[in-house]
């Protein structure tokens, strides 16, 4: 038989359009690098509170040789600035721009909501790592929506219990005007009032603002027995700074959720002595696992750990978690949830298990400051369940 030379060339294209195919089909198959954006504070009163998360995010990534599921982790980032009207476009450029595999972010209520909306539409997967809004767990909850952090409504809520135990009766509550204070303030509210206490004054003003200056005026005037706040970063430092100053420190004992001295505390100084808030983190827990991550931090970043780096740690922790069930694939919303609300993360805060709606059932400590600590008092209020109003999983 003999076989033509146009023959030959033809068998031989085909030939190679086979393989063509063949190592195409391969490369579909075996996932790249896992796209990861962070979409974080980077400038304004929460910049610290980014990188925090961002650092602890990283060292967990690390202690996995870099790789999560086996695949490398490729960092893609966007500054949100802490403002909500930029938010929408800011996610977009991580999914439609970037198309990232997840979502990390982010600190500020108001713009991790528009991230929910954009990622419930897009399918993205989402871990937020410290927003407290309560909707992203509770009316806007979805299959790929986690977080690794708090509700808003949980510290405010552990803060009220202790409060009330403690026989105070009159409390003027004092906040930003946003989803985070608005919360923050009602989860206090909720449990202070269920144990005999009476809420007679809410103050409040713009995000980010600080002159707080009119609102102590109000706040001396009316003399209640406490006051509660929910402030964080940079206006956290400057209120417990001006409290201090206008001389209430010594006649209205000053409670908070704990983000008012995590954080803050080298630049709060010696008028921040003394507080006491309430937090699913403490400096002073002396467990193995919380030593060995502090050292590990400590000596990686040059700082020392807060909260924040503690909730970007354990997003990396849970997004492993989940990864591991899917064999990397980050669009597997429904396997991820379930490997997950299964699920004990050994996080440096204390093991804590993700609720149905995705939010971390978790114990909240009672805090005092005192040499630059914030040093664990008593467990406030032990696996605190957030409850989820609204979520229809
Ligand atoms: C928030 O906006 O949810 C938030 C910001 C800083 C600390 C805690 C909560």
């Amino acid at each position: 038989m003999t076989i033509s030379l146009t023959t030959l060339a033809r068998r031989g294209a085909q030939v190679l359009a086979l393989t063509a195919l063949a190592s195409s089909m391969a490369a579909a198959q075996t996932p790249g690098k896992l796209k990861v954006g962070l979409m974080l504070p980077y400038t304004g009163t929460f910049a610290s509170l980014g990188t925090a998360i961002e650092n602890g995010f990283r060292q967990h990534v690390t202690e996995l040789g870099g790789k999560i599921a086996g695949r490398e982790v490729e960092y893609f980032k966007v500054d949100d600035e802490s403002d909500p009207s930029k938010a929408t476009d800011n996610v977009n450029k991580l999914i439609k721009r970037d198309q990232v595999d997840v979502l990390i972010g982010t600190v500020h209520s108001g713009v991790a909501m528009a991230m929910a909306k954009a990622a419930k539409e897009s399918g993205t997967l989402l871990i937020v790592p410290n927003a407290g809004a309560d909707a992203v767990t509770g009316a806007m909850c979805a299959k790929n929506i986690f977080r690794s952090s708090f509700s808003n409504w949980q510290p405010g809520y552990a803060m009220g219990e202790v409060m009330a135990k403690k026989g105070i009766k009159k409390v003027v509550t004092i906040t930003w005007k946003y989803a985070a204070g608005d919360e923050s303030v009602r989860g206090f509210k909720e449990s202070f009032e269920k144990g005999g206490g009476t809420v007679v004054k809410e103050l409040s003003l713009p995000f980010p603002n600080v002159e707080f200056q009119g609102l102590l005026t109000e706040i001396a005037a009316a003399k209640p027995d406490a006051v509660f706040t929910f402030f964080a970063g940079g206006g956290a430092v400057k209120f417990v700074k001006d409290y201090a100053a206008a001389g209430l420190k010594k006649s209205i004992p000053l409670y908070g959720s704990g983000f008012l001295t995590d954080g803050t505390l080298d630049a709060q100084g010696a008028d921040a002595d003394g507080l006491f808030t309430a937090l699913h983190y403490a400096d002073s827990l002396d467990t193995k696992r919380d030593n060995a991550f502090r050292l590990t931090y400590a000596k990686t970043y040059k700082l020392q750990p807060d909260v924040y780096a503690v909730q970007g740690y354990d997003a990396a922790q849970m997004l492993a978690v989940g990864l591991n069930a899917t064999k990397g694939d980050a669009s597997k919303a429904a396997e991820i949830s379930a490997a997950l609300v299964k699920a004990t993360i050994d996080s440096p805060r204390g093991p804590f298990t993700i609720s149905k709606a995705h939010n971390p059932v978790q114990d909240f400590y009672l805090r005092q400051v005192g040499a630059k600590e914030n040093k664990k008092v008593s467990i406030a209020s032990a696996k605190l369940e957030d409850p989820a109003r609204g979520c229809k999983l």
